[in-house]
C-alpha cells in the first residue's frame, strides 16, 4: 500500500552537543539524514519523503540531495520550534492515505518493520514501533524508590508510527486547539481518544542518534551489518 514518510529533521541535536544539527553528522563518511533516506528511498511503495528542516539549513539539505536516485520523491517543509509543530507542517504535504512519521535521527529501520507497521495502518488505523523493555524500572521522587512498575506490560515506543492520514490529522488539529505537546504523534492519537493504537515489535537496534556515545552504538551497527551483509 501506497504511503508517504514524514520525516522530522528540524532540531538542533542540543544533547549531542556537536554545535550544529546532529543529523548532519557523518556515519561511514554520510550525514545520518541520508542514512535515513536511503532506506525509504529504497522502498517501492513510499511515494514521498518529507524531510522538515530549519529554513537556515535548506540549501545544505538540498545539496546533499542534489542528483541522489531518490531525488524525485523528496519534499522539503519547513519545522517549527517543536518536534510536533515539524510534523504537524509536514502534515500538510501528505498525498496519500497512510502517513508515516519517522525521525530523522533513526537511520537503522528495518524494512519487514515498515511493511508490518503499513498494513497494521490499512487495517486498524494506528500502528507504532516499539521493543519491550528490558531494564527493571522503577518509579521515584526525589531520588527515592515509590515503586517498581511492573515490566511485562511496558514498551519503549520508537518510530515509525503509522496512520490513517485523517486519524494523524485529526489528532494533531485536537492537540493544537487544546495546547497539547507530546513527545511522539501516537500520544496525541491516545489523549484524542477513540482510536486504539496496534504495537508492532521493532528492533533493540533502531536507536534514536541523540547523545554522543549513541554515535559509537551506531557505527558498531554499522559493522555488524555490513558484516552480514558481505
Ligand atoms: N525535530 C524536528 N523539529 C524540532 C525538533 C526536533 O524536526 N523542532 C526532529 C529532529 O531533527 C530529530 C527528531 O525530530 O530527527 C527527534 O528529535 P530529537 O532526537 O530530540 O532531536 P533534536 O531535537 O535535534 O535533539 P535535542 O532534543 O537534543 O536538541
Ligand atoms: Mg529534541
Amino acid at each position: 500500500m501506497e504511503y508517504d514518510v514524514i520525516i522530522p529533521a528540524a532540531g538542533s541535536g542540543t544533547r549531542m552537543g556537536a554545535g550544529k544539527n546532529k543529523l548532519l553528522l557523518e556515519l561511514n563518511e554520510r550525514p545520518i539524514i541520508l542514512h535515513t533516506l536511503e532506506v525509504f528511498a529504497g522502498e517501492p511503495d513510499c511515494s514521498k519523503m518529507i524531510v522538515v528542516i530549519q529554513p537556515k539549513e535548506e540549501k545544505i539539505f538540498r545539496e546533499m540531495t542534489v542528483g541522489s536516485p531518490y531525488e524525485k520523491k523528496l519534499a522539503f517543509v519547513y519545522g517549527g520550534a517543536e518536534r510536533q509543530h515539524s510534523v504537524y507542517n509536514g502534515l500538510k504535504a501528505v498525498s496519500t492515505g497512510i502517513v508515516l512519521v519517522h525521525d530523522g535521527a533513526r537511520p537503522f529501520i528495518r524494512r519487514p518493520v515498515i511493511k508490518q507497521l503499513v498494513s497494521e495502518a490499512v487495517r486498524s488505523g494506528a500502528a507504532i514501533a516499539a521493543v519491550p523493555v528490558k531494564d527493571t524500572i522503577k518509579q521515584a521522587v526525589d531520588h527515592e524508590v515509590v515503586q517498581t512498575i511492573d515490566r511485562s506490560s511496558l514498551w519503549q515506543v520508537q518510530t515509525p508510527q503509522a496512520f490513517r492520514l485523517p486519524i494523524l490529522q485529526q489528532a494533531h488539529e485536537w492537540a493544537r486547539a487544546e495546547g497539547y505537546l507530546g513527545t511522539d504523534e501516537a500520544s496525541l492519537v491516545e489523549k484524542k481518544g477513540d482510536i486504539s493504537i496496534k504495537i508492532i515489535k521493532s528492533d533493540y537496534d533502531n536507536i534514536k542518534i541523540t547523545t554522543p556515545e549513541d554515535l559509537y552504538f551506531a557505527r558498531a551497527i554499522l559493522e555488524k551489518r555490513a558484516q552480514l551483509d558481505g
